[in-house]
């Protein structure tokens, strides 16, 4: 890889040229949401199982806290970890969902979890550094973590039932990179997969890497999605893990741009200063209506889009088989499935241009997860309606019948 202005020999009058390090992959799953937006537009019938987002709105009390803070704030810039009530708010909600205390100190309020990573990647590690991640997993960690210059190592787990790290595989990478990496990102429940990541294996990861001096990074952005297996938190265990949150999922508020993270003591001073320079704040009208997503009211209404998920995810998985679309992971949680899809294509992305064109139902290729697998692997997505899920995979079994 190298930038423009280097092979190019630039010397102006040209326009701007990119930088080597913007060269990283494009987030393919925006295709496909560009791609089923012009095919509703052209014939209204348009259905999407590849949105990686709830289909709802935010809960009410957030929408009422919305409206009054409208009025009640002049809405300029929050101190950088953002306001001290939401801060204290997170660290309550650890509190009860885990049962660990947490140093609102230790809470830092960011621009959606997306905003977080690269804050925190840049606060702890340099280029170079290896930065280990399982496969399958979210496209963003590996081509953010490039773009900053770090050596982002894929490994593909043992553990082929939920596609989760475990300490053998630190142990054997280890061995072979001659040392251990400086960060590794963890998932649970993971996009693409919905796969929850053990207690045990948890706990066993967390003391490696405290032991290896390995940052761990534990994305637990779809907790409160789950059904029937725990969700542990990295903090249960360590408290030299950075731990990700986000109102984006469980929250149901994407658009609104919120997440947290906590941070560990050597790394509060450096997130913060980054964070000042990064983006001064998250947003101001976010995190006052953020406040409203974390009482009574809207933990009921949330929970019953978790009730719908769950039977969305039954409505799917009993289909999957029929289809000759076999899971390749337990969606214990989030609202994914993985699935094996090399009885039909041998490339996803383009077998998923097809069906979209074929039936209007858009799909996500795998090729996002797993640049090595994917091309025989789709994630779907059940965040929506129990119909308009039937509906879709109706038109799939017809159109694998053809
Ligand atoms: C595993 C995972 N982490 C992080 C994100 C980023 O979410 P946000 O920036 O909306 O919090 C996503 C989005 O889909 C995700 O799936």
């Amino acid at each position: 890889m190298s930038s423009d202005r280097a092979t190019n020999g630039s010397s102006g009058g040209e326009g701007p040229s990119r930088s080597a390090r913007s060269h990283v992959e494009r987030f393919r799953v925006m295709e496909v949401i560009d791609a089923a937006a012009a095919r509703q537009a052209s014939h209204g019938d348009m259905i999407s199982l590849s949105a990686g987002q709830p289909s709802t709105g935010a809960p009410a009390p957030v929408l009422a806290a919305a409206k009054a803070m409208l009025d009640e704030h002049i809405l300029g810039y929050t101190p950088t970890p953002g306001i001290a009530e939401l801060r204290a708010r997170i660290a309550e909600l650890h509190e009860t969902r885990y049962g660990y205390t947490v140093d609102p100190d230790s809470v830092v309020i960011t621009t959606g979890s997306s905003g977080g990573f690269t804050a925190l990647f840049l606060a702890a590690f340099d280029p170079g550094d290896t930065v280990a991640l399982a496969r399958p997993s979210y496209p963003a960690y590996r081509n953010t973590l490039a773009a900053l210059g770090c050596e982002v190592v894929e490994f593909d787990p043992v553990d082929t039932e939920r596609f989760q790290p475990s300490v053998d595989d630190l142990e054997r990478l280890t061995s072979e990179l001659g040392a251990p990496p400086a960060g590794l990102v963890i998932a649970s429940p993971a996009n693409p997969t919905g796969a929850i990541i053990g207690e045990d294996e948890l706990a066993g990861i967390a003391h490696w890497c405290d032991e290896a001096g390995t940052l761990l990074v534990s994305d637990e952005i779809y907790h409160g999605i789950s059904f029937g297996r725990r969700c542990a938190s990295a903090w249960e265990f360590s408290r030299n893990a950075a731990v990700i949150g986000s109102f984006s999922k469980y929250f149901s508020m994407t658009g609104w741009r919120i997440g947290w993270m906590l941070v560990p003591a050597g790394l509060r001073e450096a997130v913060d200063v980054l964070l000042g320079n990064l983006s001064i704040c998250a947003p101001a009208n976010s995190q006052y209506a953020a406040l409203g997503a974390l009482g009574r009211d809207a933990a009921a209404e949330l929970d019953g889009h978790v009730e719908r998920y769950a039977e969305n995810r039954d409505l799917v998985v009993g289909r999957l088989d029929e289809l000759g679309m076999p899971l390749i992971a337990q969606p214990d949680g989030a609202f994914y499935v993985y699935v094996d899809v090399s009885a039909h294509t041998s490339d996803s992305l383009a077998w998923c241009r097809e069906v979209l064109g074929a039936t209007g139902v858009a799909l996500t290729p795998g090729v996002d997860f797993d640049q090595r697998g994917g091309a025989t692997t789709v994630r779907m997505s059940f965040a929506g309606d129990a119909e308009s899920i039937s509906i879709a995979l109706g038109r799939l079994e017809e159109f694998l019948a053809r």
